[in-house]
């Protein structure tokens, strides 16, 4: 068995566990980053699209955001669409001049990589079986295979974020922990295609076959969203069923400007809200996915994996740079208290823009009003705004 030494160890190289990386290198603190699969793997998973400016700020902090300035998207509202009208949330008017960043989360992990390999960081891909170890202890350590010889890497605190599947929540004893969680009857299924958007903003739609989202990652690349059933798999649909779904769900005047071509990428993605309470167990520390879930509705998936990291690494920063522990004392109570803002909204938005079959035709004239009100008053207005835009860290 080799044995090294590094002062964090993190387990998982999403955006979380790289931004995080970025921030520890910045501020002089060693470090070292496992995954369990390739670069190349996570880069091509289609994720996230919105990045609130809490999440633009701390990539501009990270010295990361020069190519998401270039290349993004500054939006400054969406479309609500239901009972056939069509609807502006002006995000930047209710929110006294916030807006949002459309840059995907591949682009994000692509810049954090790019800068990791320039700041000759450690990361360690297609980790087998990464461990953590003695956290509860005051030398906790991670374990993990590579080319079949067994490695210990010995820290002061090890940090996960490898996601909802990823081996640190599993590692807590069940008694430590509490977990909160809602499973929705649906899923979301997703294309990407080279077409223009049909908008130059989202549209987010409520109509009684189901919701649609239209999204894009570029002016020529669109990402579009349909809520399908749960059974259903990506490859018994067509490009040409979806187009067709799609455009029955929008307004005719949308439906009709769409463009459509063939699709790239298609997938299905469940929906679910879920929380484990704390979010620390002594030296062992969750981040992102690997504590959160929440469904895609909000765009807050990778928002609040961002606003763990803040936290983390003011805990961090105030333990090695400070010679203070109480912001690291405070990490899960702080987050938790974000977090449980963003599961909160985002259940709200999906359970107002989704069809529920059980809710019948009463239920979808309860979101219509509920939708009408939305946009009618200023009050209700300001309050989805000042979450979408994200609330403050
Ligand atoms: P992840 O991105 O999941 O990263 C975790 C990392 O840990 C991965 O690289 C994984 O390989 C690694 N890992 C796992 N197990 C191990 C192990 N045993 N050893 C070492 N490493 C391991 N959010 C939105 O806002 N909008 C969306 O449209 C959206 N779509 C999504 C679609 C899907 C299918 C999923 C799963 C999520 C989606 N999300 C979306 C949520 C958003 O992508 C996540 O919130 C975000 O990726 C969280 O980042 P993370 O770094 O915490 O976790
Ligand atoms: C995207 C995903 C979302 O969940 C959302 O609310 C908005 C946009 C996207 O993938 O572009």
């Amino acid at each position: 068995m080799s044995r090294t030494r590094t002062q964090v160890v993190i387990i998982g190289s999403g955006p979380s566990g790289l931004l995080l990386g970025r921030l520890l290198t910045k501020a002089g603190i060693d470090n070292v980053i496992l995954d369990r699969v390739s670069a190349a793997y996570i880069l091509g998973r289609v994720r996230a699209g919105v990045l609130e400016e809490g999440t633009v700020h701390k990539l501009e902090e990270a010295g990361v955001a020069e190519r998401m300035h270039r290349e993004g998207l500054p939006h400054s509202g969406f479309d609500l669409t239901f009972d056939g009208r069509r609807h502006r949330i002006d995000l930047e008017h209710l929110t006294a001049g916030k807006k949002v960043m459309i840059y995907g989360q591949t682009e994000v992990t692509q810049d954090l990589m790019d800068q990791r390999t320039r700041d000759g960081a450690s990361t360690i891909y297609e980790a087998e079986d990464a461990q953590p170890h003695a956290f509860d202890g005051s030398q906790p350590y991670v374990t993990y295979r590579k080319d079949g010889v067994t490695h210990r890497v010995d820290c002061d605190f090890i940090i996960g974020c490898d996601g909802y599947h990823g081996p640190s929540r599993k590692a807590v004893p069940e008694a430590a922990l509490k977990t909160f969680e809602k499973v929705y009857p649906f899923g979301w299924l997703g294309i990407l295609a080279e077409v223009p958007p049909v908008s130059h903003e989202l549209i987010y739609a409520n109509h009684p076959r189901g919701f649609a989202l239209c999204s894009m990652r570029t002016e020529t690349r669109s990402r579009y969203y349909v809520q399908c059933s749960l059974d259903d798999k990506a490859e018994n649909w067509t490009d040409d069923m979806f187009w067709d779904e799609i455009r029955r769900r929008l307004p005719d005047e949308v439906a009709q400007a769409m463009t459509t071509g063939p699709s790239f990428e298609k997938s299905i993605a469940p929906l679910r809200s879920f929380v484990v309470e704390p979010m620390r167990f002594g030296k062992l520390f969750l981040v992102g996915d690997a504590a959160h879930i929440v469904p895609p509705t909000g765009a807050k998936g990778l928002n609040l994996a961002v606003s763990d990291v803040h936290y983390v690494m003011e805990g961090l920063a105030g333990h090695y740079l400070d010679k203070s522990d109480v912001a690291l004392n405070g990490y899960s109570e702080r987050a938790l208290s974000r977090v449980w803002k963003a599961v909160r909204f985002s259940w709200w938005m999906t359970t107002m823009m989704h069809r529920f079959d059980d809710n019948g035709t009463f239920g979808q004239r309860i979101q219509e009003a509920e939708l009408d009100y939305l946009v009618h008053s200023e009050a209700a207005s300001k309050s989805l705004a000042e979450n979408y835009v994200g609330l403050p860290y």
